[in-house]
């Protein structure tokens, strides 16, 4: 595995790949590696077979007083996890040579932004959209790998990429849970024995839902329900508890009006907010 910092050099490694006709898979990352990454490794090395990884903390996705700061890194490690996996070439930028000066442009995906994660940390997914959009430009793939763990994310991108015609083919991939049910997160690290075992309390109220059950309540009752789960852990801090259609992720009455829904939730343990979520299609 070839790990390079900067953008020349991977263009560089990048256009030979290119010139023998190899299709590229792209997995973007913030590193502090674990397996819900990468389960992204294994879709991108099932689709083609070059697959480049990038291991950025990006500063313009973290609002003031989040965690940009004390972000886990470990390079060292996420080095050896990645090439065992089979990444074919690591990139790993820091932030001058991304943003060598102070960006004017700025990437902005609406209405799917403005409720989840978009309503609770406002700027985020701009952040996310400009940055993933720079490194499709650097890197150039044919595909790219993106986790349903950030289901919002997914759709983002996915809106981000249509309407700016970028040539890449977004493939989302399952959420990696651990054995009781917590999804994979670099944050979990954060959260200490007793938040840890309450967090299991996400996964376990989303666990709940099926057709049957989102054909037997409305949408009122199912979010009612799964707060009251949430909210029966002490040490749960609710940040949003909510069901809409997915991908557009707009407010519905009632599920025969869409294909798709999403249950998504995020949730405070001490200062460690966690995010999970269950899309369920008719
Ligand atoms: P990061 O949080 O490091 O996540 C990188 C990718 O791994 C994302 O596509 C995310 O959805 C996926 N992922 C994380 N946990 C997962 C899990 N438990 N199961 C499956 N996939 C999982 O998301 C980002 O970085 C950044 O916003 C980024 C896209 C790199 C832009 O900076």
């Amino acid at each position: 595995m070839k790990v390079v910092h900067t953008i020349k050099e991977l263009k560089t490694i990048l256009g030979e790949h290119r010139k023998q006709g190899n299709k590229i898979a792209f997995v973007p990352t913030m590193g502090f590696l674990h397996e819900g990454h990468m389960s992204l490794i294994d879709h991108a090395k099932a689709a083609a077979p070059i697959v480049v990884m990038s291991i950025f903390v990006n500063p313009t996705q973290f609002g003031p007083g989040e965690d940009f700061e004390r972000y886990p890194r470990n390079l060292e490690r996420d080095c050896q996890l990645a090439a065992d996996r089979g990444v074919a070439v690591l990139f790993v930028p820091d932030v001058a040579e991304m943003y060598p000066d102070k960006p004017k442009t700025n990437i902005s995906v609406s209405n799917i932004t403005s409720r989840l994660c978009g309503a609770s940390r406002p700027g985020h997914f701009d952040g996310v959209a400009t940055v993933v959009s720079k490194l499709f430009h650097i890197v150039q793939p044919d595909l790219a790998c993106f986790g349903l763990k950030d289901a919002q994310q997914v759709a983002v991108i996915q809106q981000m990429v249509q309407d700016l015609n970028f040539p890449v083919e977004i493939i989302p991939c399952p959420i990696i849970r651990e054995q009781d049910g917590l999804a994979l997160s670099s944050r979990n690290v954060y959260l200490n024995t007793e938040e840890r075992k309450q967090a299991v309390v996400l996964s376990q109220a989303l666990a709940q839902i099926d057709l049957k059950f989102l054909s037997e309540n409305t949408p009122k009752e199912v979010t009612r329900k799964v707060t009251e789960l949430i909210e029966s852990k002490p040490l749960a801090n609710i940040d949003y508890v909510e069901l809409l259609s997915f991908p557009s992720l707009e407010p519905i009455n009632q599920f025969e009006d869409v294909t798709a829904v999403i249950v998504a939730v995020a949730v405070r343990f001490g200062n460690t907010r966690l995010i999970d979520n269950k899309i369920i299609k008719k």
